[in-house]
């Protein structure tokens, strides 16, 4: 018998990538969407890359009983966290819809899996949870002070589970903090398909590439780095997806809490990305020099160190896989999933 996960937004950027790594791992995979950010089709290709079927329910996970008749039908072995919203500007003019979708949908989950006796889960944090007053590299340890509404509805769920183990240790735990995940399955079937105009580097400048926008908008020349452009810890997104199947394994072996950073370990620059980028598609990405964009640090990258001690896990595709794979993922679904 396989054992079951449950994956909340597998439809989603970073759910998605997960589930094809899981099936290939040989869990069977059950997804709860709500859509809002995504489309069932990425299930379709999931499955064809796996070979295997997903099963999938349209849930928003605030829907307690919606939540309940899917842990009715089902007996899960552990849990993936990836449902969430994510757009840092949207989350500074709408706080409520963040702390509603990422805040009270963590606690619904939570409570299901309580009251069905699930203790495992793997929770998707982010780097931004550190916020200005950590150093670079960053460490578990670092203190936390996110500055967006968007870090601290993370952080608060951090907390949350933090008070979960303290108060009942049977619960296994492990917290994932994303630094910046990029890239897309070497098929080319599945990829980061946001809608509108991309606010992420990496869409922008395949968007560029493409035709699709004109040009790219470098936000700030002039930061403290070696070329003044800013400097991110990138890595390939199904490097993270192993890193979730490993933490999965993780949580079914050991209880308690753990939290990492999953993140390549050094950073790279807007402008070595675009040069990476070029490189791999053969075009010229056409960018501007604009103001730095508010919020925005300097250069933050990882201490991903303990990832790889605990879970022997490490980023192993480089910046020309990425790119590569980023490139095959535009060029091949030049307008996404529709
Ligand atoms: C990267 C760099 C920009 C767009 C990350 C995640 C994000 C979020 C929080 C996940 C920066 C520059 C960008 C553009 C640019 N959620 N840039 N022109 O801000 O590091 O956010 O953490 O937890 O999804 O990616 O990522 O891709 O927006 O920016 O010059 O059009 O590219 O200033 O230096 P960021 P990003």
């Amino acid at each position: 018998m396989r054992q079951k996960i449950l994956v909340s937004g597998g439809a989603g950027y970073i759910g998605s990538h997960t589930c094809v790594e899981l099936l290939a791992a040989g869990y069977d995979v059950v997804v709860v969407d709500n859509f809002s950010n995504s489309k069932p089709a990425v299930l379709d290709r999931v499955s064809r890359i796996a070979g295997r079927d997903v099963t999938w329910y349209e849930v928003d996970l605030r829907d307690k009983s919606a939540l309940a008749r899917v842990f009715a039908q089902h007996t899960f072995s552990g849990v993936l966290h990836c449902a969430g919203v994510k757009a840092i500007d949207e989350a500074q003019r709408f706080p409520l819809k963040y702390y509603q979708h990422n805040l009270e949908a963590s606690l619904t989950l939570i409570e299901a899996m309580t009251q069905h006796g699930l203790r495992r889960l793997v929770f998707s944090s982010s780097a931004t949870v550190y916020g200005e007053a950590a150093r670079v590299p960053y460490r578990e340890e670092a203190p936390l002070a996110p500055n967006t509404v968007y870090g601290r509805s993370k952080m608060m769920v951090e907390n949350v589970l933090q008070d979960l183990v303290q108060a009942d240790p049977s619960w296994h735990i492990a917290i994932l903090r994303y630094f910046n995940p990029v890239g897309a399955h070497s098929s080319g079937l599945i990829g980061e398909d946001p809608s509108g105009i991309p606010g992420n580097l990496m869409p922008h400048i395949c968007q560029v590439a493409i035709g699709k926008l004109d040009e790219l908008a470098i936000f700030g020349h002039d930061y403290p780095t070696p070329d003044g452009t800013g400097v991110r810890d990138y890595l390939h997104v199904m490097d993270l997806a192993e890193g979730h199947v490993k933490a999965l394994e993780y949580v079914c072996r050991e209880s308690g809490l753990l939290t990492l950073n999953l993140g390549n370990g050094r950073g790279y620059s807007v402008l070595e990305m675009v040069r990476a980028f070029e490189h791999a598609c053969s075009r010229k990405i056409n960018y501007r020099y604009a103001p730095r964009r508010a919020g925005d640090l300097a250069s933050y990258y990882a201490d991903a160190r303990r990832a790889n001690e605990v879970l022997g896990w490490r980023a192993h595709r480089d910046l020309s896989e990425i790119c590569t794979d980023a490139w095959r993922w535009q060029s091949q679904n030049p307008e996404g999933y529709s």
